[in-house]
């Protein structure tokens, strides 16, 4: 049977039709309009793409966007007075500052300052603290992507054998802590490699789902899985540009091969990729009704 493509794309758009609903509810019935900023230091070409599809979304969907775009020679005294600013600022729930930062600045010390509340990216210590207890706020917004098209596309996850390749703190590390939880949409025996693991393809070919965020193309082949395998391909991987300039981007995942021996797998583009922006809004929703007691 030909493998399901898990279409990231078409889940990201039901769960924005969910939270324009919500958010336009917030605002009849409780005069509350979720605000999120964003803040950019730097011309990164990439960083300016994915900023500006946070603020498109964000108003597409009804929230108050901020963005605050600084110059790459900005100081970090400069930028943690702008957080200290938006920690303080009642219109503004959710802060999301684009990494990677110009390298005379923390990133520690800059994703430390945000106030914990307004965490919608969900990488403070503190957040990530309490998601391995199972008591989080937020969920970081790609392992919280991916947990949801798991569920949404019916699979089970409970008592599964989860192989995750990477151990990052934005991905690898964040979605074992979600999948391992005592709880709906997780419950899996989880193991994760990383380029210390002895003989990977021992963990691999017995895996029912395998999460691959190694940001190297072809890190999983054929022959590395089992019949009916579910694949979730995190990697976004720029392999060259088309005869127009644009970027050929392709995932960790050797998809043509590897579909034609998995159940579901996700493409990319379109797999996790819509996902994410989307988990963000959902968290700035989130916190919005945390800062004003909804929740
Ligand atoms: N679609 C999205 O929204 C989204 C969001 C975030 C990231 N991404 C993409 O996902 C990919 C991973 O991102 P990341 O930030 O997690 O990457 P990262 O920080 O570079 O981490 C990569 C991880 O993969 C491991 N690894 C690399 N090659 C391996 C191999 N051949 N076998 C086993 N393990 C291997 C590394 O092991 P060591 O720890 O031993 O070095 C590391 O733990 C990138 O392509 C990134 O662009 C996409």
């Amino acid at each position: 049977m030909p493998a399901q493509i898990i279409s990231g794309t078409e889940i990201a758009k039901q769960i924005r039709e969910e939270l324009r609903q919500e958010i336009a509810e917030l605002k009849e019935k409780h005069n509350l309009v979720p605000g999120l900023a964003t803040v950019l230091v730097g011309e990164d070409p990439a960083s300016q793409v994915y900023v500006g599809q946070k603020e498109k979304t964000s108003l597409a969907l009804g929230i108050y966007s901020e963005r605050h775009d600084l110059a790459a020679d900005t100081s970090e005294e400069k930028l943690l007075s702008l957080v200290d600013k938006l920690n303080k600022a009642p219109k503004i729930h959710g802060i999301l500052v684009q990494l990677p930062l110009p390298k005379h600045i923390s990133e520690t010390r800059v994703l430390y300052a945000i106030n914990p509340k307004k965490d919608v990216d969900g990488f403070h210590p503190v957040n990530l603290g309490k998601l391995v207890i199972g008591k989080p706020d937020y969920l970081p917004c790609t392992p919280h992507g991916i947990q949801q098209l798991l569920v949404r596309s019916g699979i089970e996850t409970s008592g599964a054998e989860v192989v995750i390749i990477g151990r990052s703190n934005i991905v690898g590390k964040p979605i074992a802590n979600i999948l391992l939880q005592k709880k709906e949409g997780a419950n899996a025996t989880v193991t994760v490699c990383h380029t210390g693991t002895r003989d990977i393809l021992l963990h691999t070919r017995r895996a029912d789902i395998i999460i691959v965020a190694a940001g190297k193309p072809k890190a999983l082949t054929a022959d590395m899985v089992k019949d009916g395998v579910v694949v979730v391909d995190v990697g976004v991987n720029r392999v060259g540009k088309t005869a127009e300039g644009k970027a050929i981007l392709v995932g960790d995942v050797d998809f043509d091969a590897v579909k034609e021996k998995a159940k579901a797998i996700t493409p990319v583009p379109g797999g996790v990729g819509p996902m994410t922006i989307t988990m963000l809004m959902l968290n700035t929703v989130k916190a919005a009704k945390m800062a004003t007691g909804l929740v």
